[in-house]
């Protein structure tokens, strides 16, 4: 099955087209102002003693701003960063190579540390509590371990699903924060500031449309406008207001609460095969023909968050609400 444009938008990075457009600083940064004013304390305390940062820890949604996060902390500390994720540390031997690296310090970003390999995982305890390493060398009688001393760096962890840590792993981190979804107010500033980056002709109406379907998210909503953009260009002689995003996002089967095809999809079936529920996630997964955990972290948060779905120890349900949205469409 071929991605819709939400998931390919949350589950691919176009680095090309991200990273210009990523804020460089806390000031930057729009929106999150609890999460922010925390790191700012964080790091003014940090600097001040001269000391590395404590190992943090961000979770919440794809699309909300853990990587920029991660790269702003090393920015804003003067450090190196070093980029891993949880599936590419395979072995400890892994782990050990790039932690011996890392200098006084610096910053090592593990994206998708829920993926994270149990065996590599108890490796990480010491060397973020302690900054050792205890290494087997040998096996057999004559097995020993050997103790590396690391420098002090800091662990910055970044999770979509914060529920799948280990509970050890996660005490571990003295700073943990949830990133939640962004207010359309706060997605239309980042809109404006992304097409003055891209020089784009749009006003702020066409920026507010975009903003209200971006489900809450930052990267879903540079997306939509990049395909605004094409389609303003082919379609409008490139000025974007409001009527011309309707239209755009009208091609990209996007309804003005942000919803798509598999959204509606979701909602459906658990109305019209299971009497709204409660039902499981892998049978929901199956109905609709998509992979459970692309339901769960990809379309489920978002649903739960507008208030169609909730999760209940038996299952999820769709509300009110979610019939209503799902019967409305269905008269027009
Ligand atoms: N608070 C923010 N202000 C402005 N842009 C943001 C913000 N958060 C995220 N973005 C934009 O959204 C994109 C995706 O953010 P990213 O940090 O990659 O999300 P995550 O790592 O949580 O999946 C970034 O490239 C950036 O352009
Ligand atoms: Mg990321």
């Amino acid at each position: 099955m071929t991605k819709s444009f939400i998931e390919s938008s949350l589950t691919q990075e176009d680095p090309s087209f991200e990273i210009p457009l990523r804020p460089q600083t806390l000031q930057e940064f729009a929106g999150q102002d609890q999460i922010r004013e925390r790191l700012e304390v964080l790091i003014g305390a940090a600097k001040q003693r001269g000391d590395p940062l404590s190992h943090c820890l961000f979770t919440g949604p794809p699309g909300l701003g853990k990587t920029t996060l991660a790269n702003i902390l090393a920015k804003v500390m003067g450090t190196n960063i070093v980029v891993t994720s949880g599936p590419m540390v395979e072995k400890p031997g892994d782990l050990a190579g790039v932690l011996t690296n890392l200098k006084e310090g610096d910053i090592l970003f593990i994206d998708e540390l829920h993926r994270l390999n149990r065996v590599v995982e108890e490796y990480l305890y010491p060397a973020m509590e302690d900054f050792r390493l205890d290494l087997m060398i040998d096996s057999g009688p004559s097995a020993r371990t050997v103790q590396v001393k690391l420098n002090h760096f800091t662990l910055v962890g970044a999770t979509t699903r914060a529920g799948l840590l280990t509970a050890p792993l996660r005490s571990r981190f003295p700073f943990t924060c949830r990133l939640n979804y962004y207010a359309p107010q706060v997605l239309e500033t980042i809109l404006l500031r992304t097409s003055r980056i891209l020089n784009l002709n749009i006003n702020v109406e066409g920026a507010r449309e975009i903003a209200k379907r971006a489900r809450g998210t930052p990267r879903i909503a540079n997306n939509l406008l990049c395909w605004v953009r094409d389609y303003a260009q082919m379609r409008a002689g490139s000025r974007i207001d409001r009527s011309v995003v309707i239209h755009a996002l009208e091609m990209l089967d996007i309804d003005e609460v942000g919803l798509d095809e598999m959204d509606k999809k979701i909602l459906e079936v658990m109305l019209q095969q299971f009497e709204g529920g409660p039902v499981g996630l892998s049978t929901i997964s199956v109905a609709v023909g998509e992979e459970g955990h692309t339901i769960a972290e990809v379309y489920e948060p978002y649903l739960i968050m507008k208030g169609f779905i909730k999760r209940t120890p038996k299952g999820r349900v769709v509300t009110q609400l979610g019939r209503q949205h799902v019967e409305q469409k269905q008269k027009v």
